[in-house]
Order: C-alpha cells, then sequence, then structure tokens
C-alpha cells in the first residue's frame, strides 16, 4: 500500500505552526536560555551512546508538540510501518525500500512480493565475509599467484559516495589493502589512480546496480584493457569482480558469475552501502567490522521504529529541519563533523538527502507550492572555522547547523582532541549567545584599544541566535558510525513524508544523462 497523500500546509498542525512562528520568530536564543534553567536537559535525548541537544535551536516546548502534531495528522506512524515491512512506497519505480532489510538481524520475514529476502541477504552476507577473508588474508591469488595488494572500487553516486565515505571514516580500524575509488569519467581521475596499481595484485570491484550507468563502464572498460596489455582474457576472472542487479549485462562484459555480488531493486543506490555495494568496505576494515557497522544502523532503525516521537532522534532531527526550512525560509543546512575522519560525510549527505528529497511535484503529481529538500553542505572542524563559518556568524544568512563530535579520541593525542572539543563547543555557543555590544565595549577597554572604540565596535559585535544542533558520540567505531548513518537516512525518510513528495526515485538526474548521447555524436 502506497504511502498517504497529504498536503501538510494543509493540516492543523500547519496553520498552528504558522501562528507559534510569529509569536516565537524574534525570541533570542539567550532568552529561551534565561527562561529555563534546564533548557539544555529539556530538549536533550539520548540513545545509547549519543546523546543529541537540540537546545540551540529556536525551539520551545510549544513547537516540540506542534511539530510532532504535525508528524501524527501526515500519519508518519503509519508510514515507517510502511517503510519497513516492504510495502510498495516507492511508488513511481513499483518498488519496496528495504535498505533496513539488509541490517535486520531479527528472524522475522520480510516479503518483497510475497518472498521472503531474508534468506538472500544472509548468503549474500556470508558470501561478502568468505571473499573478504579470502583477499585480506591473501589466500585469494591474482593471475601470477601474487597476493591481492590494491583494490579499486569503480563506481559513481551511491555505488561509490557510500563505501568511500566510510572506509575513508574507518581507516583507524583498516588492514594492509590499499583501497581506491574510481567515479569521474573525467580521465584525470583514472589515470591517477593507474600510477598507483600493478596489474598482478589489483583486485577490481565495479559497482553498478544498472551496470550502464556511462561514467562507471567507461571506467572498468578502461581498467579491464589496461589489465589486458599484461594478462590474458582468463585471468580477467582473477582480478575483476562485479556488485549488480544486471548479471546478464556483467557476464557480457567478460566477469564470471562466481565473481557477481547481488544488488535488489528494493535498496536505493544512495542507501546501498549496507548490500554488497560495501564489499569495498569489509575488504579495508574486514567482514566483523562492517558487520558492527550494520549492527549499529540495526540498533537506529529500533530506535526510529519504537521510539515515542517525543523521544525519538531521526524524528526530532527532521522535524526541526523542516522548522527552518518552511517557517524561518533557511534554504541550506550546514553538516559539521568534529572528526577528520568524517571529511566525506557532508558530501555523502548531499547524495542521501538531495537527491532524495529535492522533488517539487507531491505524490498527487501536483506541482508543489512550498518548499522540500534543503542544500546541504559543510565540512570538518577545525578546518572550516578558518574558511565558511564566518559567514554563518556574521553573515546576513540563517542557516541551522549540525555539530557532530566524540567524546574520545581514537588518536593517543589527548591534547589535540581537547582542543577539538574545545572549538566544538565554543563555535555553538559563539552561534547561539553571540557578543552584545557592551561585550565588545569591555573587550577593547581592557585591551587598551578605547582609542578604536568608535570606529570597531559595530564589526566587532555578533548577533547570535544562529541555531545548531550538537550530536554528541562517545567514540567512532564501525556500530556508532553505523548508528549516525541511519539516523540521517530516517532523517530524509521523516521529510519526504511531512513533505508529501516521494523521496526515493531520481528522475531529476535522467535528463543531463538522455542529452550526453546528443553531444557525443556532435562532430
Ligand atoms: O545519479 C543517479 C544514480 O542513479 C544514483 O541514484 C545512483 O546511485 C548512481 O546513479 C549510480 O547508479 P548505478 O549503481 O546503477 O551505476
Amino acid at each position: 500500500m502506497a504511502l498517504k497523500n497529504t498536503n501538510p500546509t494543509k493540516t492543523r498542525a500547519w496553520q498552528k505552526l504558522t501562528s507559534h512562528f510569529s509569536d516565537i520568530k524574534e525570541i533570542h536564543l539567550k532568552e529561551f536560555f534565561k527562561n529555563n534553567a534546564n533548557r539544555i536537559s529539556d530538549f536533550s535525548f539520548s540513545f545509547d551512546n549519543f546523546t543529541v541537544d537540540y537546545s540551540k535551536n529556536r525551539i520551545n516546548q510549544e513547537t516540540l508538540e506542534l511539530l510532532i502534531e504535525l508528524a501524527n495528522e501526515v500519519d508518519l506512524k503509519e508510514a515507517i510501518e510502511k517503510y519497513f515491512s516492504g510495502d510498495i512506497i516507492n511508488t513511481t519505480e513499483n518498488r519496496a525500500v528495504l535498505h533496513t532489510a539488509l541490517r535486520d538481524n531479527s528472524s522475522k520475514e520480510i516479503l518483497v512480493e510475497k518472498v521472503n529476502v531474508k534468506p538472500e541477504i544472509k548468503a549474500t552476507l556470508n558470501q561478502i565475509a568468505e571473499f573478504s577473508e579470502k583477499v585480506i588474508y591473501g589466500k585469494w591469488k591474482g593471475f601470477t599467484g601474487k597476493s591481492i595488494t590494491n583494490v579499486v572500487n569503480i563506481g559513481i553516486g551511491g555505488s561509490d559516495l557510500g563505501p568511500n565515505m566510510i572506509v575513508e571514516a574507518l581507516q583507524f580500524y583498516k588492514n594492509h589493502l590499499n583501497l581506491h575509488f574510481v567515479s569521474n569519467v573525467d580521465g584525470d581521475h583514472i589515470s591517477e589512480i593507474i600510477k598507483k596499481l600493478h596489474p598482478e595484485t589489483t583486485l577490481f570491484v565495479i559497482v553498478s546496480k544498472t551496470f550502464t550507468t556511462q561514467e562507471t563502464i567507461t571506467n572498468a572498460t578502461t581498467l579491464k584493457e589496461w589489465f589486458l596489455k599484461s594478462a590474458t582474457k582468463k585471468d580477467i576472472a582473477k582480478h575483476f569482480v562485479a556488485v549488480s542487479s544486471n548479471i546478464k549485462e556483467v557476464v557480457e562484459f567478460g566477469i564470471s558469475n562466481k565473481n557477481i555480488f547481488p544488488m535488489w531493486n528494493w535498496v536505493g543506490g544512495r542507501f546501498s552501502l549496507w548490500s554488497a555495494v560495501g564489499l569495498s568496505i569489509s575488504l579495508s576494515v574486514g567482514f566483523q567490522n562492517f558487520k558492527a557497522l550494520l549492527d549499529g544502523a540495526s540498533e537506529m532503525d529500533a530506535h526510529f521504529k519504537n521510539t515515542e516521537f517525543e523521544q525519538n532522534i531521526p524524528v526530532i532531527s527532521s522535524l526541526i529541519s523542516i522548522w527552518y526550512n518552511n517557517f524561518f525560509g533557511c534554504e541550506t543546512e550546514a553538516i559539521l563533523p568534529y572528526s577528520h575522519y568524517l571529511k566525506k560525510l557532508p558530501e555523502y549527505l548531499q547524495q542521501t538527502s538531495m537527491e532524495s528529497n529535492g522533488k517539487s511535484v507531491d505524490r498527487n503529481g501536483k506541482k508543489i507550492d512550498y518548499q522540500t529538500g534543503a542544500i546541504i553542505w559543510g565540512d570538518v572542524g577545525t578546518n572550516m572555522q578558518h574558511a565558511f563559518m564566518q559567514l554563518l556568524h556574521q553573515g546576513t544568512k540563517l542557516i541551522p547547523a549540525e555539530f557532530i563530535g566524540f567524546k574520545e579520541s581514537l588518536s593517543d593525542l589527548t591534547a589535540h582532541h581537547k582542543k577539538l572539543m574545545a572549538n566544538f563547543c565554543a563555535q555553538t555557543e559563539a552561534l547561539a549567545f553571540g557578543k552584545t555590544a557592551e561585550e565588545v565595549h569591555l573587550d577593547l577597554k581592557f585591551n587598551n584599544q578605547s582609542k578604536e572604540l568608535s570606529t570597531l565596535l559595530p564589526f566587532k559585535v555578533f548577533g547570535g541566535n544562529k541555531p545548531s544542533t550538537t550530536i554528541l558520540i562517545k567514540k567512532l567505531t564501525p556500530n556508532s558510525l553505523g548508528k549516525l548513518i541511519a539516523l540521517y537516512e530516517h532523517k530524509v525518510f521523516v521529510q519526504g513524508v511531512v513533505w508529501n513528495i516521494f523521496s526515493f526515485d531520481q528522475f531529476g538526474v535522467e535528463l543531463g544523462k538522455e542529452l550526453v548521447s546528443k553531444h557525443l555524436n556532435k562532430k
């Protein structure tokens, strides 16, 4: 059964939120904190080793209540049940959306067209485990009998961003294999990677759900030709494997049937890192760590599915984001991880969110007259403090920001971590509370700059009242990373439900693809 069709702006809750917005839009965060000594604990929610602090958002208790009323009016609870149980909620592609099944540890059956998909998920996990083990422990030999040292993941979009981001994020846990990612059809990308490879010791993992994506097939063909300069066609079986749902095309490419890992049409590309698309992750950090990533996601799934909305982290995150997007009129959202390992997270979340919710037609096929998906962007702290944070602090735009930090560091350079986290706290505080003219005045006086007072004062004032959420996690582990990614997946899902759009298709990327052949055929 499809998702319900409710125009959110026509709900009672939306009308109430509109008038509530005019009541509180001018209230400064300082005011909110002054009036409630327990604001941090009132607006912080914990789940396992995660604490999410929403207190520095321009909300009060009533805002949350009304946003939850909105979620109830659009039948979010029922939508979540459909999402997890394999209903055809990707209506425009006539598919279920079951990336959550890939990490479901329960013995419960999950049916797609009346067939339980759990056994094939399990069989694929076993295939990933067995294959990774052979490659990591040097039992998988190349055409001259040498073990594999380099792995190249060839894919784009969801077949690249997820595995690429996780491999980088879990570098601390990696083994001796060198992982490379080729995505762009720009020959410069692949040329630079080829320089680092030797055909005898390289494994190529071609990841493409459709196996028709131009960039991926072009890169895979170039690498096959490069490989065949040193080896013969029969050696391909020792060096090329594929992850795809298009077996016919994979076999035609020359890959042996036993080197194919399945993909299913009920897993969307941008949600696929939990499937065999994550093979490169398992090769890089070992299957146990890959499984721990899946388990973390599964735990977040359970939290999302079973927790009442008032305490439900993905639901609250999503509703607050809607509050800024649709009431404050914010166009963008910043993702700011304070971990260099999460450098690729903002880029990954751009696809998760923007390819899903960048839609302007509702579930009735009607043009929408309200805002949907926000522009997602960001970078790691503290680098970004010296790049774009000026605009967040003193610019004219209101940009809600999500700060992600870890209590414990992975390195033993604890002094670095202390400074990193001091910056983390300082930024959210500066954004929220700013610095008044009186404070600047005192500062200048204290620094014997009284003469400069009249000229410098306006430039040194920080208005504050800039919203942020902090996600504080105990430590970056495969398990906590799995939870974090699942949190964002569910946030995107909830937004799509409320905005009454289809989040799981991506027709917007097709026209550009179609026009490519026209341009290719031009003389
Ligand atoms: O960019 C569109 C898209 O279809 C993405 O959704 C997908 O992740 C990517 O292309 C790659 O597709 P495939 O895995 O079929 O090569």
